[in-house]
This record gives C-alpha cells, sequence and structure tokens, in this order.
C-alpha cells in the first residue's frame, strides 16, 4: 500500500545560507507528529507502507533550480509543489494566516476577508491537486493535512472518484458562530471542499460537533453518527487525538548530544527550579498572559525570587504577518521588563530564547524542568504538554495547562487552568512549586499510561484503518 501524504508545508523548509539553499527541519506540531509516525513505518518492516509526502519546500525555488531540488528531496520520500512569491503572499500569509488562522482560533477581530486571499487560495489547492495527480498510481490513498487544504479533498474527488480520500484538521473547528463570519460563498465551498474526503478527523469530539454542526446548518446535510447522508460518496466525520512517539521522549537518545545539554542546563538551573515554556510565537498561544502570570506569581510570592526560573523558548512563525510581529515586541517588552524589574546580580528571572532547538535540547529542557507552563488561548492539541510528560521518565514534574488546548482532554490530571485567569496561573504555579513528588507521581503516571496506550502510531493505524472501512462500506450504504 502506498499512502500519499498531502500539506502545505513539507517536513522539510529550504532556505538560503551563503548563496546556497539548504534544507532543515521545519517547525510545528503537523511536521513532528508526521515525522514521527513516518519513521515509524521505516522502523517497522511488519508495516508494509510505503509513503511520498507531498508539499511546499518552504521557499520560492527558482525555475532552474527546481529539477535539483526535486532529486534532492525525492531520495527523501518528498515530492516539492514549487509556488510563487505571489502565491505564498496571498494564500500562505494571506488566506491562511489572516483569515482562517485567526478565526479558527477565536480571533475574528485579526481577519482581512481579502477577495484577492480567495483567489489565490482556491488556485493554489487547484495547484495542488495537479501535483497529487502527477504522482498518483492505482492503490494509493491520500491524506491531506490541515487548514491550508480544505478545498483539496473535492478538487480530488472529482478526478478521482474511487481513491480512498482521507483529510485531518490539526487547528480547532470553530463553533457555527465564528464559521459563519466567512462570506457565504467561501464557508460554503471550504465544508463541499472537506466534504470531498470518505474520512474528516479531528483532535477532539467537540471540533466534530461544531463541523457537523454548520454542514447541517449552511448546507442542510444531516448525519448519523458522525456519517453524512446526501453524497454520492460515503463521508464520515470523527475524533482522532493525535498522540506522540511516546518512546522517542520517554527513553535515552543515543547520541552524545543530549547528554551533553543535558549537563549544560544542569549547569545553568543548578539550585533553582525550573519552570519551562515551549512554543511558535503565536499570538494563540498566550504567551503574554503567561509572562503577566509569572510576573503576578513573583510580586505574590516574594519568598520564589532568586529561587525558580522561566525557561522561555519562542520559536521564530509567520513573521510576515503584522499581528505575529506585534506579539514579539510585546513578549520581548514584557521579557525585558520582569527581568529588570525583578532580577538581581545573580539572578535573571527569565532565560528567553528566540530560535528552533532540535529534538536532543528539548529533551534535556523537559526532563530538567520542574514544571511545564502551558498557557494558549487556544489550541487544536498541543502536543508540547504531551511531550513533556513523556520525558519525566522518574514520573516528576508537573504540567500546568490551559483548558482551551485539545490537550486537556486527554490530560485531566494536568493543573488545569484558564489562560485568561492571572491569579489561576500564579495560583498553578504556587501549587506545582509546592506539590509532594507523591502526588506529582500519581498524577503523571496516569497520563503516561494513557500517552503510551495512545501514540501517533496507534494515532495514524486508526485514521487509515477508519478510512478503508468507510469506502469499504460505502458499498453497502450508497
Ligand atoms: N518543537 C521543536 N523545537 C522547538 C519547539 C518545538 O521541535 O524549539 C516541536 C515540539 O517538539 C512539538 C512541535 O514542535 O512537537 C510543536 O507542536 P504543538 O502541537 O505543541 O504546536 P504547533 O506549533 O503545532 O502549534
Ligand atoms: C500548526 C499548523 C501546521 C503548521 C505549523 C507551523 O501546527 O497546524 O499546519 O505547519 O503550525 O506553521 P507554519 O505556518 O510555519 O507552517
Amino acid at each position: 500500500m502506498r499512502l500519499l501524504i498531502v500539506s502545505n508545508r513539507l517536513p522539510l523548509n529550504g532556505v538560503q545560507q551563503n548563496g546556497k539553499l539548504i534544507f532543515e527541519q521545519s517547525a510545528g506540531g503537523l511536521v513532528s507528529g508526521l515525522s514521527a509516525y513516518l519513521d515509524s513505518l521505516k522502523s517497522t518492516s511488519a508495516q508494509d507502507i510505503e509513503y511520498i509526502w507531498i508539499g511546499w519546500p518552504g521557499i520560492t525555488v527558482p525555475d532552474k533550480m527546481q529539477p535539483e531540488v526535486k532529486s534532492v528531496l525525492s531520495d527523501l520520500c518528498a515530492s516539492p509543489v514549487f509556488l510563487s512569491e505571489e502565491a505564498m503572499d496571498k494564500f500562505y500569509l494571506g488566506f491562511c494566516n489572516k483569515i482562517i488562522w485567526p478565526l479558527f482560533h477565536y480571533f475574528p477581530t485579526y481577519t482581512v476577508y481579502d477577495k484577492d486571499y480567495w483567489f489565490q487560495y482556491q488556485d493554489v489547492n487547484k495547484i495542488f491537486r495537479d501535483a497529487v495527480l502527477e504522482v498518483i498510481k492505482p492503490g494509493d490513498i491520500i491524506w491531506v493535512h490541515d487548514y491550508h487544504l480544505m478545498l483539496l479533498p473535492s478538487l480530488l474527488r472529482e478526478k478521482l472518484p474511487h481513491t480512498p480520500i482521507g483529510f485531518f484538521l490539526h487547528i480547532p473547528f470553530p463553533s457555527y458562530e465564528l464559521y459563519r463570519l466567512l462570506p457565504a460563498a467561501w464557508g460554503n465551498e471550504i465544508l463541499r471542499g472537506l466534504l470531498g474526503a470518505n474520512l474528516i478527523g479531528f483532535h477532539t469530539q467537540e471540533y466534530a460537533q461544531y463541523f457537523l454542526r454548520s454542514t447541517l446548518r449552511i448546507l442542510g446535510y444531516e448525519h448519523k453518527l458522525g456519517q453524512i447522508l446526501s453524497q454520492d460518496h460515503a463521508v464520515k466525520v470523527d475524533a482522532f487525538p493525535m498522540g506522540i512517539d511516546y518512546q522517542r521522549y520517554h527513553s535515552i537518545p543515543s547520541g552524545s548530544e543530549f547528554g551533553h545539554n543535558l549537563k549544560e542546563l544542569e549547569q545553568l538551573l543548578h539550585g533553582f527550579k525550573a519552570i519551562l515554556s515551549v512554543d511558535r510565537l503565536d499570538y494563540s498561544k498566550g504567551i503574554s498572559n503567561r509572562l503577566q502570570g509569572y510576573k503576578l506569581f513573583l510580586e505574590t510570592n516574594p519568598q520564589w525570587c532568586e529561587q525558580v526560573v522561566l525557561l522561555m523558548i519562542v520559536v521564530p512563525s509567520r513573521v510576515g504577518v503584522e499581528h505575529y510581529q506585534q506579539m514579539k515586541r510585546q513578549i520581548d517588552e514584557l521579557v525585558g521588563e520582569i527581568n529588570g524589574r525583578f532580577g538581581t546580580l545573580n539572578w535573571t528571572p527569565i532565560i528567553y530564547q528566540y530560535k528552533h532547538s532540535p529534538l536532543d535540547s528539548l529533551l534535556a529542557m523537559y526532563r530538567q524542568s520542574d514544571v511545564a507552563l502551558i498557557t494558549p488561548l487556544r489550541d487544536g492539541m498541543n502536543l508540547i504538554a504531551k511531550e513533556y510528560v513523556a520525558s519525566r521518565t522518574d514520573q516528576t514534574g508537573v504540567l500546568i495547562l490551559s483548558e482551551m488546548a485539545g490537550a486537556a482532554k486527554e490530560l485531566g490530571e494536568a493543573l488545569i487552568i484558564n489562560p485568561n485567569n492571572l491569579e489561576a496561573i500564579a495560583g498553578a504555579l504556587q501549587q506545582a512549586l509546592a506539590m509532594p513528588e507523591t502526588e506529582q507521581k500519581k498524577r503523571n503516571q496516569v497520563m503516561q499510561h494513557r500517552l503510551k496506550g495512545y501514540d501517533v502510531v496507534r494515532w495514524s493505524g486508526d485514521f487509515i484503518q477508519e478510512l478503508l472501512q468507510v469506502q469499504k462500506d460505502q458499498f453497502f450504504t450508497l
């Protein structure tokens, strides 16, 4: 069986360095989750699945370099979709990240409803359709990912009536009241676009219910146990909470890099309790609320000054969008204010890093931190929360998690907070730092058991199995 994974971003991101094009690992949960799954396919010969990942290589590649890039990537099972600067500007920065992302994360005032963005979204989805048609072979399965490609399932269905097509949304699907803010023609076409798939997956039941509600209100389609009627092919809607590669986080990596990182961190954090915060720089992640909560904690708990450090890792993201630039300025200012106000010659309250960290270094941070503070205002899932819990091999450590993250549905033993409640953030920090080890272990044990049982391999296996089942059953039900 061959699986075609289709997403806007490939796991490799092209960057220009000294006039040369090099490839680095891409950021974000979609890439890290799917890469972990695909790596597992390489290591288990039992699963007879080949794959190709189709997507944008993260940079505009001049025509004359395209054959070379194609050949480099094809050795890595990736097939690039080349897009012009203008397309990326209006499609990626525009429609995807100035309309869908803010709206689906409940920031309706950040949206810019520009018609040209919509036209470009339609065009780029067609470019992806052609890219899939170029590589597809009989017997292949197609799995489309995320909000950049919501028209693609039905564009493909027109050409491939019998191919199993799955779609997974990695971000929240909003309530109908939010969804209906999209101009009617766009909202309508996006729903029809998704319904081209046989199986539409979401991280939580809630997102799946919101999607079903919008299809009923807007298109008038009823459903029975998530199976949508009134289609010429079967469509099932279901929840599949994305897991992580549990063993990767729970075991000791073989290379020397991890040990080196761990030692360095040990020295840096020696004598302090460490609170960890890791995110892409995104307004949906609630980073400034988190800093305000930490500030309030230091104000109201002076006994913790010079005893605790916030290790804050922020990964650059979507720097071409104004609201991201604004957020960066806001965070820089807040970090400066807190360090200036509370810091002493011997103590910096926040250690702040603005760059992407490789897995070894991230894992060392998870292992060295007493508390993980994760406070998104809205988040489809949040894999960092799961990775932190999995990495605690001795089962100590406290996770503080926003109730607005999809992951909170599975990690109920964490200290769950409302990210808009600064007192709750400060109170949870206090509670976490004072929590007895026995209680920490009790909570983590339950969460680890759950994460181990439903890891990323199980997640993808369940999705593909259900996709094939829906497709098979349609011959009996239609
Ligand atoms: N990540 C990473 N290096 C970093 C920060 C994050 O590799 O410096 C990875 C992290 O391990 C996680 C993913 O990026 O798997 C972030 O996924 P999440 O679902 O938490 O958030 P997203 O960025 O997708 O919104
Ligand atoms: C989230 C989205 C992904 C996206 C990632 C990084 O995880 O769900 O689709 O790839 O953020 O964002 P970027 O805009 O850099 O691809």
